[in-house]
């Protein structure tokens, strides 16, 4: 550091003191001067920014556990539709690439095409409900919330993938800088403008705003799978006219009729030469006329009342977006990833492609939505739906030794790291500290519990050559004792930090969890969530009668743990109810949703008109647990 750059710290410091001294913020200026840039000339600077190692490693992965298999067992790839956070589920793809999970059609590890269309921080920024309105995700928290996502996402896909990233005027420019730092401005690939037409309408103020910017990176400048489109309307091609007599039937020119007196055509013969270093022979294809390349203006109808392909989901984007973007940068059999979402359009696109694909979305409604849609395509390949997150501790049982010990690492956050250390072996780190898992099967084999002996001979053998904490984690009812922490009656200098699996989350360890918060009316189907942490499905308490068409709620109770910022009570904590009125007794299958705020004194009308024997009713509490049940219509009658 030379003397300049000492003065200039040390007057930037007083002047920081001064500031606080007098209740005073201090300017983002002062981190400009004291942490300059080294990277870049430019960045977008707020309060909260993390930095990208940060975001990678601090993230917690949320293990995916399966929950309802669609399609046949034996296949040896399986799409995957998420129930979750996505920022804990892109770390878990993350470490399934580096596992070499992610195979695409070129044997390549990762993802090949990310599309994602996140909530637009818009309109709800400005509701009128005081605790909603303090409940969203606004601002640079907004940015920051994105950002984290946009990092891993690039973390996950292949050296030659595509991220298509769909935003609106909103914070399209915001979020284009962070893009440029994520993905480095070389590799920013394209900005395309949706135009979805929709009705103009009488807007006298402004001009009616009527597209949407789709922001395209490469991971990589030099590599990147990218194919040309056309618009599939040949004869507005002006090539078309002035050679229309050479066009064989499927509007190519070949080597055997082609226009030699033409000179504006030897540019197709020497680029044939150049290719294949020979002359074309008779059946040698020299221009294809496939109507006007695409550019970078879409001109593609939104998703219309009438469509046939409405799902009724609100901001689902037209199949047709969906189809070009994957055709133009996905080969079939590649690994196609959308993690908002919402209706399953880029799912529901990649499946007609013959892609792979991996979806997910923090919202029940999406999740129902989703698998109803993939089941209506025909033959459609096997599919499951995982939680990431939010898990039923009664399947826990079903995981092998290896992957129940990565479940329990993963769910605690711990870092893997197999340590022997005095005979007794560890299996990570978590803050500093070791950590050893008990897998149930390991235990039988001791002979069934953990007793407080087993932790002193612990002590005994190690003591504290292996620092001041230690976290033993195992499965519930394993333990012959109730404490969550040991260490001797405080005569040890170790403190054993007991974890069990499923239902002890102590404070100390879930402290900076926040739930998952579900919609509880139509607007709010579409808020950025940020949930972090785990927790396990406890089936909210719901009493409810059924009169002619008339369901009402006698009384409503979430017995979730993980509340997030808000305690909420009653009928608060109701969310929504997803109505299958036709049910099969094997699929639900969503035919209607009812949100909180639908029902009046409790109460809400079925109105159907192909109304079943057996109704499927599932609540859904706010905090994403179900309370499934149905209803035979004889009961009624
Ligand atoms: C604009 S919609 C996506 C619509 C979708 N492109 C379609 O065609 O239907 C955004 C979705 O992101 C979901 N979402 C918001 N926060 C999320 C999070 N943290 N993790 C996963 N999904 C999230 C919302 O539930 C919503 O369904």
């Amino acid at each position: 550091m030379d003397e300049t750059r000492k003065k200039q710290l040390l007057s930037i410091i007083d002047h920081a003191k001064i500031a606080i001294e007098n209740n005073e913020e201090l300017s983002l200026d002062y981190a400009k001067i004291l942490f300059p840039s080294e990277r870049k000339e430019y960045e977008l600077n707020y309060f909260g920014k993390e930095t990208y190692e940060q975001i990678v490693s601090k993230t917690y992965a949320a293990p995916l556990q399966e929950d309802r298999f669609f399609g046949k067992k034996n296949d040896e790839w399986v799409n995957k539709l998420i129930f979750g956070d996505n920022l804990q589920i892109l770390k878990t793809l993350m470490e399934m690439k580096n596992n070499g999970l992610l195979k695409n059609s070129d044997g390549k590890d990762g993802v090949k095409l990310v599309y994602i269309d996140p909530p637009f921080a818009s309109k709800q920024d400005f509701e009128n409900d005081e605790k909603a309105y303090s409940d969203k995700i606004k601002g640079s928290e907004f940015l920051e919330w994105l950002r984290k996502r946009l990092v891993l996402i690039r973390e996950i896909l292949t050296d030659d993938g595509t991220v298509y990233v769909h935003l609106d005027w909103h914070k399209a420019h915001y979020i284009k800088v962070l893009l440029d730092e994520i993905f480095g401005e070389g590799n920013f690939r394209n900005e395309i403008i949706w135009h979805y037409g929709t009705y103009v309408g009488n807007t006298k103020k402004n001009f009616p705003r009527k597209h949407d910017s789709i922001f395209v990176y490469g991971k990589n400048r030099e590599k990147r799978v990218f194919y040309p489109q056309h618009d599939g309307n040949p004869e507005a091609d002006a090539n078309y006219k002035r050679w229309s007599s050479y066009l064989n039937e499927d509007n190519e020119i070949t080597g055997g009729n082609y226009p030699k007196d033409d000179s504006k055509f030897d540019g197709y013969v020497n680029r044939f030469i150049k290719e294949n270093g020979r002359r074309p022979k008779k059946n040698d294809v020299l221009l294809r006329i496939e109507g006007k390349l695409v550019d970078s203006v879409w001109e593609i109808k939104s998703v219309n009342p009438m469509a046939a392909e409405r799902i009724g989901y609100p901001t689902q984007k037209p199949e047709e977006l969906l189809e070009r973007i994957i055709v133009s940068s996905s080969d079939e059999g590649d690994i196609v990833l959308d993690c908002f979402g919402g209706s399953g359009t880029t799912a529901a696109v990649a499946e007609k492609l013959n892609r792979k694909w991996i979806t997910c979305d923090i919202g029940k409604l999406a999740i129902y939505t989703i698998q109803k849609r993939i089941i209506g395509i025909e033959n459609y390949s096997s599919f499951a739906v995982y939680n990431a997150g939010l898990y039923d501790n009664k399947k826990l049982d079903s995981f092998g030794a290896t992957q129940w010990k990565e479940f329990a690492l993963s769910l605690w956050n711990v870092e893997a790291m197999k340590k022997t250390v005095r005979g007794i072996t560890f299996d990570g780190v978590k803050n500093g500290a070791y950590v050893k898992v008990y897998t149930p099967q390991e235990l039988n084999d001791l002979g069934g519990y953990i007793t407080e002996e087993t932790i002193e001979e612990l002590y005994d053998r190690i003591g504290t050559s292996v620092g001041s904490e230690i976290y033993i984690i195992a499965p519930r009812g394993k333990f012959a004792f109730a404490s969550d922490e040991l260490n001797g009656d405080g005569f040890w200098n170790v403190t054993f930090n007991i974890l069990r699996i499923p239902n002890s989350m102590t404070e100390k360890l879930t402290d900076g969890f926040s739930a998952q918060i579900q919609a509880s009316d139509n607007d709010s189907v579409n808020d950025a969530i940020d949930a972090v942490g785990f927790d396990f499905i406890r089936p909210p308490k719901v009493k409810f009668e059924i009169e002619k068409n008339v369901l009402h709620i006698i009384s409503f109770d979430s017995e979730a743990r993980i509340k997030g910022k808000y305690e909420y009570k009653g009928f608060e904590t109701f969310s929504m109810l997803l109505v299958d009125y036709n049910y099969n007794g094997d699929i639900f299958n969503v035919c209607d949703v009812f949100y909180k705020t639908d029902f009046v004194d409790n109460s809400i009308s079925f109105s159907c008109d192909d109304m079943g024997k057996q109704i499927m009713l599932i609540f859904v509490d706010k905090y994403g647990n179900e309370f499934r049940t149905t209803y035979l219509e004889e009961a009624n009658v």
